[in-house]
């Protein structure tokens, strides 16, 4: 199925989700998203990255658990005028600013919806490594290469108890640093811009992989579109880089 369907249509039936996922129909009528962020279509097909990810958790990935996120975020921001005029990254490192009853769920969903768009971003591609230029520089410099990458990232994938995210970070100079995250942070919330990063979540891989988060996890690097993440890195040098 593809994923370019209108953004109405996106959002459709999130209320519904437990019976609409478990039955796998097609979502019921559309509720239009109110607020100052939005689900965007996927840019690929569900199934383009089998060699990691089935289409079916995909779909569910992207349309349930993302759509949900932004909805929650926009109903959060209700009445928050001046986070409400702010883009995503900005609200992220803003939330003290947001008021208490909200803060939480801002974080979780903001920080949900920032992953997951870069999650979607860098992945579609057929893995390999990065074309020599400043990103691959930087692994080699700031990480010991791709070999040495591969290995310590899975390892902080593994290292991540329950629910939550591995990441590595960019700076302005294109410096690069492994961090994890628990639940939907995200390292703006510290400051701190995302290269790339892996959903290590359940509803990420299970329908797949059960409990085999390292089988997940190794595959994951199939998919990666090394295109995408050095156009990422060079965003976060030029300082235009934002979730
Ligand atoms: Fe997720």
């Amino acid at each position: 199925m593809n994923a370019s369907l209108p953004r109405r249509t996106l959002l459709a039936g999130l209320a519904a989700l437990p019976a609409a996922a478990a039955l796998g129909q097609q979502a019921p009528a559309p509720q239009p998203a109110t607020g100052p962020h939005s689900l965007a279509a996927l840019p690929y097909a569900f199934d383009a990255n089998e060699a990691a990810i089935d289409a079916r958790t995909m779909e569910l990935h992207w349309r349930f658990h993302h759509g949900a996120q932004v909805a929650n975020l926009n109903t959060a921001l209700r009445g928050q005028e001046e986070l409400g005029r702010l883009p995503l990254d900005e609200v992220l490192m803003n939330l003290p600013r947001a008021s208490d009853a909200t803060r939480t769920a801002i974080r979780n969903n903001g920080g949900g919806h920032a992953n997951h768009t870069m999650f979607w971003e860098i992945m579609g591609g057929r893995g390999g490594e990065p074309a020599a230029g400043p990103l691959m520089e930087a692994i080699t410099r700031d990480l010991g290469g791709m070999g040495e990458l591969r290995n310590r990232f899975n390892a902080a994938s593994m290292s991540v108890f329950g629910s939550g995210w591995a990441f590595v970070t960019v700076d302005r100079e294109g410096r690069l640093a492994l961090t994890t995250r628990p639940n939907q942070d995200n390292p703006l919330m510290d400051g701190q811009r995302v290269l790339m990063g892996n959903d290590l979540w359940e509803h990420a891989y299970y329908l797949r992989y059960q409990n085999r988060r390292a089988e997940y996890v190794g595959n994951w690097w199939n998919v990666l579109d090394w295109q995408k993440i050095a156009a990422r890195h060079e965003a976060a040098r030029q300082g235009t880089l934002r979730v």
